[in-house]
């Protein structure tokens, strides 16, 4: 089983899109200024936002691929470290310290959620602030089965101010991933229809979402990502017009079902169709 966070392309890759906390961080510590210390600072998504306003920046973290990435990307601006959230001294003291994007969860026992925070209040500075940004779980989520997948968008939809385009992504996800989903559906022609009906980012969205078991398995969806990316939506080559001049159906609700039938065998077989499948959906 991959470990995410030993893959810091696929983190990246995944999270490429999440940028809705790079405000909110930026807002604080423009106000709040530095040093700033970042806990479980990751590939350094956040560290970014500080640097960017020359603030003095330290981030730690518990992967060694992550802290690695972060330093070559950053070229020396600001320090990463490996270190663990729970035991750390950098014998350096922070007027800001945060926690972003629901890296506190991974204290899993109130024990180690106290070592962190006494941790935390070892490196503040007087009048530091702690920024701890969270989500209140459910806890019947929680508790849930861990080998099947629950989507959370109800409780997102009713917790988070989601505009309606990305409710729409949601909801997407959400169909595709209730069926029982195997990574043989995972393949271009399975993936037309929702490319055709509910567009690219539809179908780069639940690609993303899946979790990747093995390193064939990641190497396969990131490369039909790519596909995806590129592809063109195309046009429905028969139009009304044809069937009426060329098969005498007149305008109505035949003429309607008849041409959903043939847009369904089109985007079946790859955007393709021939005069004789087209014949028999007239005929049946
Ligand atoms: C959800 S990611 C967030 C990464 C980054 N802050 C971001 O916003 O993209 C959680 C991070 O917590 C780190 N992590 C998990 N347990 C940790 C610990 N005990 N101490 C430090 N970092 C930890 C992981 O390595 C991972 O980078």
């Amino acid at each position: 089983m991959i470990d995410i966070y030993n893959n810091p392309e696929l983190y990246d890759a995944i999270h490429s899109n999440y940028i809705r906390d790079e405000k909110f961080i930026s807002k604080y510590s423009q106000k709040i200024r530095g040093p700033v210390l970042e806990l479980a600072s990751g590939t350094g998504r956040l560290s970014k936002v500080i640097l960017e306003e020359g603030l003095d920046y330290t981030g730690i973290d518990l992967s060694k691929e992550f802290i690695k990435v972060a330093q070559s990307r950053f070229k020396g601006n600001g320090d990463f470290f490996l270190d663990d959230m729970r035991n750390f001294n950098l014998k350096k003291k922070f007027k800001f310290v945060f926690i972003g994007f629901n890296s506190f969860l991974h204290n899993l026992t109130n024990v180690d959620a106290a070592k962190t925070i006494e941790c935390v209040s070892n490196h503040m500075l007087d009048n530091g602030v702690f920024l701890l940004s969270i989500y209140l779980p459910d806890p019947s989520f929680l508790i849930r089965d861990q080998n099947i997948l629950y989507p959370a968008t109800d409780y997102f939809f009713y917790k988070f101010n989601i505009s309606k385009k990305d409710q729409k992504r949601l909801r997407v996800i959400n169909f595709f991933y209730k069926e029982k989903v195997n990574i043989k559906n995972f393949t271009e022609n399975n993936f037309n229809k929702i490319f055709y009906f509910n567009g690219r980012q539809a179908v780069i969205d639940i690609i993303n979402y899946k979790l990747f078991k093995s390193r064939k398995v990641e190497k396969k969806l990131i490369k039909l990502i790519e596909v995806y990316k590129n592809k063109i939506i195309p046009t429905m080559p028969i139009g009304a017009n044809v069937l009426m001049t060329k098969y005498n159906i007149p305008e109505g609700k035949i003429l309607g079902n008849k041409l959903k039938m043939i847009e369904e065998m089109w985007v079946k077989n790859d955007f393709q169709i021939l005069d004789k499948q087209i014949q028999k959906i007239i005929k049946g």
